[in-house]
């Protein structure tokens, strides 16, 4: 049986308009068991309680993941009046930094899930009276998968406010599959040019967009993420009290915000490293990837190994370039949509999986966990790629160009297969480590790594 991907390169979109609007339902249907699953694990007060100033009350979440669904499934593509238009200012993310939204007169918990069942409806509506086609907001269902996309986004981000509540654990997942050691540590991308970004990808974001030749040279990257064993090495190394390993902002943020290891790290008396992760306590598994690190911290650690960390086209490139044929494949493994054994996405497990537990996830290279587990922190700005439009608001890229933003790529264990593409591009804050966030590091390639096999000189 062949699955044929709407808009992978060098396949027919194939999907008839019913089989797409199937598709879409059940994963509208998907992102809001999510959402209702991640609402319904604790009581009123604590979804209406400010659990970091960092976060929204989980109820602010809810009725915004309503707010853009109406937005644009109900009053654009469905063209209706709106719903409730005296609540649009109180979502609007720009209107009110998180901190100051739990001051604000918001819907309660029953109001928020009556108004997004309310909102569900009429975009159900919507997308049985939409052709699919035509307008570019609804060409192959984009403004459906942009509202998918958009709920998984703010799961995860609730997600992110579970793991910073205080109190007894309400979720549960099964252990992700078991590690195994990697043939290697590193490996050698060749350099030369790869297509980066998409322009076939139906459901890709705006600054995915268009794809572009980058000429990357020759660069070595870790096969797996950093993991816990060799990060604790840095800090019981006294990484965090040497200023030679940070730059003059994360130094200056390392003092100012105190940081002496990892977010939800704790130690106890014998020097051994515990992790309190959904509200449970329990050892440091040495060969899982680091998480809640921020961009400076990542970037200390690299200096400290003599390292780096990895370019957004870098990072890319070792996910999506086939040596063998020269093409930028969908995923490291192939074109086809992830499952279980690519890639730990979805909230499957509520942890990164260890080191080597994905070997049908990595890339042509050897390159594995690029996909799933953690965020890995880029050295990279957010910026357009040439070509770059708009599309459809400006709110969700072009206001953030240029910030003092990093870019974070691949997902974490808490994105949906749905909201990630190798080409999906993240940005945060470098101070960031509330999300899931990891990284890998990376370095020149230099006269000990020149590919010998594919030189002829050897003998002469
Ligand atoms: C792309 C993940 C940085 O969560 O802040 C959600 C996504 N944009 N609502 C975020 C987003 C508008 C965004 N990130
Ligand atoms: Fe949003």
């Amino acid at each position: 049986m062949t699955t044929t991907v709407p808009g992978t390169p060098g396949a027919e979109n194939t999907e008839s308009p019913e089989a797409l609007r199937t598709r879409v339902a059940d994963l509208l249907a998907a992102s809001r068991a999510r959402s209702t699953a991640l609402t319904e694990a604790v009581d009123e007060a604590d979804l209406v309680a400010q659990h970091s100033p960092l976060m929204s009350p989980l109820v602010w979440d809810l009725a915004h993941i309503g707010s853009q669904e109406e937005l644009w499934l109900v009053r654009d593509v469905g063209g209706r009046e709106p719903l409730r238009p005296e609540i649009d200012g109180m979502y609007d993310a720009f209107q009110h930094s998180r901190s100051s939204r739990v001051a604000l007169p918001l819907l309660s918990p029953a109001e928020a899930r009556a108004y997004v069942a309310q909102v569900r409806d009429k975009a159900l509506d919507a997308l049985g009276r939409s052709s699919l086609r035509g307008r570019r907001l609804e060409e192959h269902g984009f403004a459906f998968g942009m509202i998918v996309q958009h709920e998984q986004q703010h799961d995860e981000t609730m997600l992110a406010t579970h793991q910073l509540r205080a109190g007894a654990p309400v979720l549960h997942a099964p252990a992700p599959p078991p590690g195994a050691p990697l043939p290697v540590a590193e490996v050698l991308v060749p350099g030369g040019p790869f297509e980066m970004g998409t322009s076939v990808e139906p459901w890709a974001l705006d600054n995915e967009r268009p794809s572009h030749t980058v000429d990357v040279p020759a660069f070595v990257i870790d096969t797996a993420p950093v993991t816990n064993a060799a990060y604790a090495a840095f800090v019981d190394a006294g990484g965090y009290d040497d200023p030679r390993w940070w730059t003059g902002a994360g130094w200056r943020h390392r003092v100012d915000a105190g940081l002496v290891a990892p977010q939800f790290w704790e130690r106890d008396g014998s020097g051994t490293w515990y992790r309190r992760r959904f509200g449970v306590l329990a050892p440091l598994v040495d060969e899982e990837p680091v998480v809640h690190v921020c961009f400076h911290e990542a970037q200390a650690y690299a200096a400290w190994v003599g390292r780096r960390l990895p370019t957004e086209a870098e990072w890319e490139k070792a996910a999506r370039f086939d040596p063998a044929t020269g093409r930028s494949r969908r995923y490291p493994w192939g074109d086809d949509e992830p499952t279980p054994e690519h890639a730990n996405l979805g909230q499957r497990h509520l942890q990164p999986a260890p080191v080597g537990a994905y070997p049908k996830g990595a890339s042509p290279l050897g390159v594995h966990q690029l996909v799933g587990d953690v965020w890995e922190w880029l050295d990279s700005g957010f910026h357009p790629y040439p070509g770059y439009e708009t599309f459809p608001y400006p709110e969700y890229s072009e206001v953030f160009f240029g910030g003092d933003y990093r870019m974070l790529r691949g997902g974490s264990f808490g994105t949906d297969p749905s909201a990630l593409r190798a080409t999906f591009r993240n940005w945060d804050h470098p101070v960031r480590r509330q999300i899931f966030s990891g990284f890998r590091c990376a370095r020149d390639a230099d006269a000990r790594d020149a590919d010998c096999r594919d030189t002829d000189s050897r003998d002469h």
